[in-house]
C-alpha cells in the first residue's frame, strides 16, 4: 500500500457517478495532487480512458493488491459481482467508499469483510460538479479517513457529513431524489404556461431558464432561499398572488411533505433484505 500523501485509489464502475468522480481526480492529478488511480470498468468511454492513461492511471489490471481506498460506483444490483472482481484490492486496512443507494454499512461490511466503510449519497448535479453528497462513516473510520473521503467526493460538489446512518433514508428523499422534484417543477411550469396560451417551446425555454437561473442565483448568493423569495415578492403584487396559493394550508408544503415521506419510506423498504 502507498502512503496517504499519494493514496492508492481503486474505482469500481466508471459510469455516470464514477465517471464524474474520476474526471475530477484526473484534474486533481494534473494540478499536482498525489493520487495513484486504478479503475475497473467493463465498458470504458474512450475519452475517459485516454484521460486516465494520460495521468498514469491503471485500467482493469490483471494484478491486484490492497489499495488505500476502494470506491464502489456500480448499480446496487451488480454490487455482488463487482465485489468479487475487486476483492484482491481490499485488505484489512482498506477504506471502502460506496455511492451505491440502499446498501447499508452492515451490508458492505458483511460482503467485503472490512470495517472502515463510508456510505455516501450523491445526486445527479454531481455530474457537472454542482451536486451535494451526504455521507455517513462507520465507527471504525478515523478523522483522516473522513478527510480523504471528503477530498475524493469533492468533484461532485458540496459534501455533507451526516450523524447517523438511519438519516440516509431522509437524505435520499431530500437531496438524492430532490433533483427530480425540481425538474418536475420545470415541466409543470412549462405545461401551465402553454395551457395559458404561450407557444410550447417558448413556455419550455421560459420554465427551464427560470428554474435553472433561480438555482444558480441561490448557489451564488449569500442570501438564503426565503430571503431570495421575499426579494421577488412585492406586497399585493403578482408573485404574492401565486405564493398565497402555494403557501396555503393545502399548498406546496403538505404536498412536498407527503412526497418526501413517500421517498423516505421507499428507501427504508429498499434497504431491507429482499426489499428491491
Ligand atoms: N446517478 C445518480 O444520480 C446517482 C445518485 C445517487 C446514487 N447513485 C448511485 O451510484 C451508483 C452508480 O450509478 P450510475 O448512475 O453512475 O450507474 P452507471 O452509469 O450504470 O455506472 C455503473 C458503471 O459500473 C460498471 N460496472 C458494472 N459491473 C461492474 C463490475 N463488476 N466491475 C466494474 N464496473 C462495473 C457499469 O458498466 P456497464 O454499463 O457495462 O454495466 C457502468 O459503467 C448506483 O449504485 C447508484 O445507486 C447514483
Amino acid at each position: 500500500m502507498s502512503s496517504l500523501d499519494a493514496p492508492r485509489v481503486v474505482l469500481v464502475g466508471a459510469g455516470q457517478m464514477g465517471g464524474a468522480l474520476v474526471r475530477g481526480w484526473v484534474d486533481a492529478v494534473r494540478r499536482g495532487g498525489g493520487l495513484e488511480l486504478t479503475v475497473l470498468e467493463p465498458n470504458f468511454d474512450q475519452g475517459l480512458a485516454q484521460a486516465l492513461e494520460s495521468v498514469g492511471a491503471v485500467l482493469n489490471p490483471p494484478d491486484q493488491g490492497a489499495a488505500d481506498i476502494v470506491v464502489f460506483a456500480v448499480k446496487p444490483q451488480t454490487f455482488a459481482a463487482a465485489a468479487e472482481s475487486a476483492r484482491g484490492f481490499i485488505g484489512p486496512g482498506t477504506i471502502v467508499l460506496s455511492v451505491m443507494a440502499g446498501l447499508s454499512i452492515a451490508d458492505l461490511s458483511r460482503t467485503l469483510g472490512v470495517e472502515r466503510i463510508v456510505r455516501a449519497m450523491p445526486n445527479t448535479p454531481g455530474q457537472i460538479g454542482r451536486g451535494v453528497t451526504a455521507y455517513v462513516s462507520a465507527s471504525a473510520c478515523s478523522d483522516n479517513d473522513r478527510a480523504l473521503v471528503e477530498q475524493l467526493l469533492t468533484p461532485l460538489g458540496a459534501v455533507e457529513p451526516i450523524a447517523a446512518e438511519r438519516l440516509m433514508d431522509v437524505v435520499t428523499a431530500v437531496s438524492g431524489s430532490g433533483p427530480a422534484y425540481v425538474f418536475l417543477l420545470a415541466e409543470v411550469l412549462a405545461a401551465v404556461g402553454e395551457a395559458e396560451g404561450l407557444e410550447r417551446d417558448t413556455a419550455r425555454r421560459l420554465a427551464r431558464q427560470t428554474v435553472g437561473g433561480a438555482g444558480a442565483l441561490m448557489l451564488e448568493s449569500e442570501a438564503d432561499a426565503a430571503t431570495l423569495r421575499k426579494q421577488v415578492t412585492s406586497p399585493g403584487g403578482t408573485t404574492q398572488a401565486a405564493l398565497d396559493v402555494l403557501q396555503a394550508p393545502d399548498g406546496l408544503a403538505p404536498l412536498l411533505r407527503r412526497a418526501v415521506s413517500a421517498a423516505a419510506r421507499r428507501s427504508r423498504e429498499l434497504g431491507k433484505p429482499g426489499g428491491g
